[in-house]
């Protein structure tokens, strides 16, 4: 495990926490116990010499010394009978004989006083709790029994607790580095992993990649959200290597035309001069196609990289439905079809860009003119209470089902030889529904082979356009 790694420092803030917890904590039982203990043995002894002072009356009767004996035993703690002018007359259970002042002269005053003394005791080098009490003997006079309970004992039973505390302490800095080993492997090894997936997407562009971990949590999402670029990357990789192969295609076709036509003409391969206009009227359409070509894909490609900016503006659909029916007039008739615009109202007011919205209705009656042999084009402009709807309807070739979904698709065409016969590269539909939902518009695309196709668009009449 790294030191910089975040499990790492998510350990030692474990760690951390439990030492600041657990010291200052340790410390207060620790206190608490002391003060507990040391106040019960203060209460036990002042207790015993309260009894036994009580019950004795000729203080070196042997009976007495007998049960004194008998007490300090039972209960492991020493004792001293003094006189009442402090000598020792009988002392029991210490181990050396007691050579100190057993009470001060203060301490004996308080005992004439008829008090009990409580103090600490030191003797041999080793602490003690002393209590004293006063014992009336059968002359009146103060003598006393001093019991001592050594704090030897106390700090016994402290260490023990203080053994417990340090070993559960210690138990508990096992498990956190325990949990941190096993959060480690169970967070660190999906981070690693996608680490390692992120260097590789990036470096060597292998966007097959993708992340296993299936979590709902932060980390699954962060796995979802790689998968996702790695997705998007590549499709996006996808696209533009078949752009590329596609626009390399489609620029040949023409050029191989323009190069073919040029060398003819260079080299006079044509029977009179009015071949030779037609191999020159040739490339220059092939020129032209190369042109819309290029326009359409800059287009294109400026709409999805959202780098195109709409020039909003207030006009009536209407007149512009009828300009581009009136511009297709000529090649709709020369076909031999009927073209007409059919407006339902004397004016449609539109708030969108007018030449954007220009591109989609050429590209539209473009279309039904370019795929209907025989027959009709009627365009329509209607007006609902929250919508515009424009329909363009041809008695053209129409459209399998099956290949209706992939009309939107760049490069895509039903019938290539026939489309690129007619100019056609499989860009205008692309185009027309981008431009449509920059508008929030909707299409609709039915079509019936050999029938005929119906193209709705749907636009929402938003606050500026009603
Ligand atoms: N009204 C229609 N009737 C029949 N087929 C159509 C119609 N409109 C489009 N199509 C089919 O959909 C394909 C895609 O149309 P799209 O307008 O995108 O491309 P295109 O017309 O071939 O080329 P261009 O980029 O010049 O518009 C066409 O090639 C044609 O096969
Ligand atoms: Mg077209």
């Amino acid at each position: 495990m790294r030191l910089n790694s975040v499990i790492f420092k998510l350990g030692a803030t474990i760690l951390f926490l439990q030492l600041i917890i657990l010291i200052p904590l340790g410390y207060i039982i620790l206190q608490l116990l002391l003060n507990y203990s040391i106040n019960q043995t203060e209460t036990q002894l002042v207790k015993m010499s309260e009894k036994f002072a009580s019950q004795v009356e000729q203080i070196d009767k042997p009976e007495n010394l007998q049960l004194l004996d008998h007490l300090t035993d039972m209960t492991e703690t020493s004792a001293v009978i003094l006189d009442s002018n402090g000598k020792i007359i009988f002392e029991t259970n210490w181990h050396d004989n007691i050579t100190n002042e057993i009470l001060t002269g203060k301490e004996m005053e308080l005992i004439h006083a008829s008090e009990t003394v409580i103090k600490d005791y030191t003797f041999n080098g080793a602490s003690y709790l002393k209590v004293a009490q006063p014992i009336t003997d059968e002359e009146g006079n103060k003598a006393s029994v001093v019991l001592f309970s050594s704090f030897g004992l106390i700090s016994n039973s402290i260490h023990n607790i203080i053994v417990l505390v340090i070993l559960a302490s210690l138990g508990a800095v096992v498990l956190a580095i325990g949990f941190t080993i096993f959060i480690s492997k169970k967070l660190g090894a999906p981070l690693i992993a996608m680490e390692k997936a992120a260097k590789q997407i990036a470096e060597k562009k292998d966007f097959s990649l993708r992340v296993h971990y299936n979590a709902n949590d932060e980390i699954g999402s962060l796995a979802t959200a790689i998968n996702h670029l790695s997705d998007t990357l590549e499709r996006y990789q996808t696209n533009r290597n078949e752009f590329f192969s596609n626009i390399t295609h489609e620029l040949k076709t023409p050029l191989t035309y323009v190069k073919g036509y040029a060398n003819a003409v260079r080299h006079e391969m044509y029977k009179d001069e009015a071949e030779r206009n037609e191999f020159l009227e040739i490339i220059e359409n092939e020129a032209d196609h190369i042109s819309s070509l290029m326009d359409d894909i800059t287009d294109l490609s400026k709409i999805e990289e959202g780098k195109i900016d709409l020039n909003k503006e207030w006009f009536d659909f209407n007149t512009l439905v009828e300009e581009s029916v009136r511009r297709s007039y000529f090649r709709a008739t020369d076909k031999g079809l009927r073209i007409q615009a059919f407006t339902h109202a004397t004016s449609t007011p539109f708030f969108g860009d007018k030449n954007k919205m220009e591109q989609v209705l050429t590209n539209l009656v473009e279309n039904a003119v370019r795929y209907t042999e025989t027959g009709e084009i009627n365009v329509h402009v209607m007006e609902h209470s929250s919508i515009i709807k424009l329909i363009v309807e041809d008695t053209g070739i129409g459209i399998k089902e099956e290949d209706i979904p992939y009309l939107f698709e760049r490069f895509y065409r039903v019938d290539k030889s026939r489309s690129r016969a007619n100019g056609g590269t499989g860009l205008g539909l692309a185009i027309v529904k981008n431009l449509v939902e920059l508008h929030e518009g909707e299409i609709d695309f039915h079509s019936e082979w050999r029938k005929g196709t119906k193209v709705t668009l749907t636009f929402p009449k938003t606050e500026e356009s009603s």
